[in-house]
């Protein structure tokens, strides 16, 4: 395999390094923007050169970011070139464009590490659809808010300190938003669940709350009562459809989610005959995310391609009932079944009107029962 990498950022330069150990692979070469000089590859500054070059047959891209990644892959596909990517936001925003396109030109594509960096939980996905139906998918899939939220329960901290050790320690961004409000969890429960019941689920019925506003009272009364406050995406195949929401989650201490420790993921599966499952591991860093590009390249060399989707329905969310824990923002009276500390406990409201209700109280913070 000739490859044309896009992007020598952290997982880029971690695949250049795996690839260089293994005896299929060749990296070719490399665009960047950086002047960068490798001894086994040849850099350029311009995607045309890894295009027009015929002896490349497969494009790994981890630029991350939708442009000019998505003019790229495109570009690559109708190219007749395989593609592998690690990005989460690119192949949510694109799902329905690029997954035709795939099958049209006939090319592999594999995105293994754009959920769960090190974990493989999309190709276990794949797998356990080969003989059985899943009926749920789900779980901790952002280190950085399990990073955060860890630390505040088990130190007390509040949100503000726990982001910044979080940042001093480089498990969040600068700019945190991405992870910490959510769109990164919700990318990545979307794709799960487009992989799970092939589908394409309409993204904006897909709710998301982030944790930004927790506070340490909150921690505090979660602890007193048995709960720790986990980031969860979590999507479902019930009667009325599939229901998919990402929001901070209580989990009862005790449970394997409520000991998920620092920078962790544990995504979690309900197949027909294997029963509950959950995959626990590194969701991002170099090596164990370029581990899962370079099996990704692997299985494209054995002609393994994957993914399909079919119909694109709407997150059915109103039939899913929850009691919420709810602080700041007007509760109607009437929904609030006990006070929790400084907030509230509600009575079970469907996840749609809970989040609806959140649009009209952006400081409150809210976090479900599970
Ligand atoms: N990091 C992880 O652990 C992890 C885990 C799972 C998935 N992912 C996904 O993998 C992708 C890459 O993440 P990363 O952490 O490796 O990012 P990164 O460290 O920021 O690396 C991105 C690289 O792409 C280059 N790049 C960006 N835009 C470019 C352009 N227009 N032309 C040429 N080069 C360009 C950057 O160049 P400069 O150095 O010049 O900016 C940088 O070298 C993202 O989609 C991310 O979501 C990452």
């Amino acid at each position: 395999m000739r490859i044309g990498l896009l992007g020598f950022g952290v997982v880029g330069k971690g695949l250049y390094d795996i690839a260089a150990t293994h005896p299929d692979f060749e990296v070719a070469r490399v665009l960047c923007r950086r002047e960068l000089t490798l001894p086994d590859a040849q850099v350029t500054h311009d995607f045309n050169d890894i295009l027009n070059d015929d002896s490349i047959d497969t494009v790994v891209e981890v630029m991350g970011g939708l442009y000019p990644a998505w003019d790229y892959v495109k570009a690559a596909i109708l190219a007749g070139k395989n593609i592998v990517t690690a990005n989460k936001a690119l192949v949510n925003h694109f799902y329905d464009e690029l997954l035709p396109l795939v099958e049209q030109s006939g090319v592999k594509f594999r995105c293994t590490a754009a959920v769960g960096g090190g974990i493989g939980w999309l190709t276990e996905l794949e797998r356990v659809k080969r003989v059985d139906k899943l009926s749920k998918v789900g779980g901790i899939m952002n280190g950085t808010c399990n990073y955060i939220l860890d630390n505040m329960t088990r130190n007390g901290l509040d949100y503000a300190v726990a982001l910044k050790q979080a940042q001093e320690l480089g498990y969040a961004e600068a700019d945190p938003s991405a992870d910490v409000d959510g769109p990164d969890t919700w990318n990545k429960t979307i794709i799960s669940a487009n992989i799970a019941f092939d589908v394409s689920l309409e993204k904006a019925s897909v709710p998301v709350c982030g944790i930004r506003n927790i506070a340490a009272v909150d921690v505090a009364e979660f602890t007193k009562r048995g709960y720790v406050c986990k980031m969860m995406g979590t999507a479902e195949k019930g009667e009325g459809g599939i229901s998919a929401y990402v929001q901070p989650t209580l989990v009862p201490n005790g449970e394997p989610a409520a000991a998920v420790p620092m920078n962790y993921n544990l995504i979690s599966m309900v197949g027909s005959n294997s029963g509950p499952r959950s995959l626990f591991g590194q969701g991002a860093g170099r090596y164990p995310t370029a581990y899962n590009v370079a099996q990704d390249c692997v299985d494209v060399l054995n002609g393994v391609g994957f993914y399909s989707a079919y119909g694109a329905p709407v997150a059915a969310n109103n039939d899913v009932q929850l009691q919420y824990y709810v602080r700041g923002g007007n509760v109607d009276a009437e929904l609030i079944a006990e006070a929790w500390g400084d907030g509230i406990l509600t009575k079970p409201v469907s996840v749609s009107a809970m989040h609806a209700w959140l649009k009209d109280n952006p400081a409150a913070f809210i976090a479900a029962l599970a």
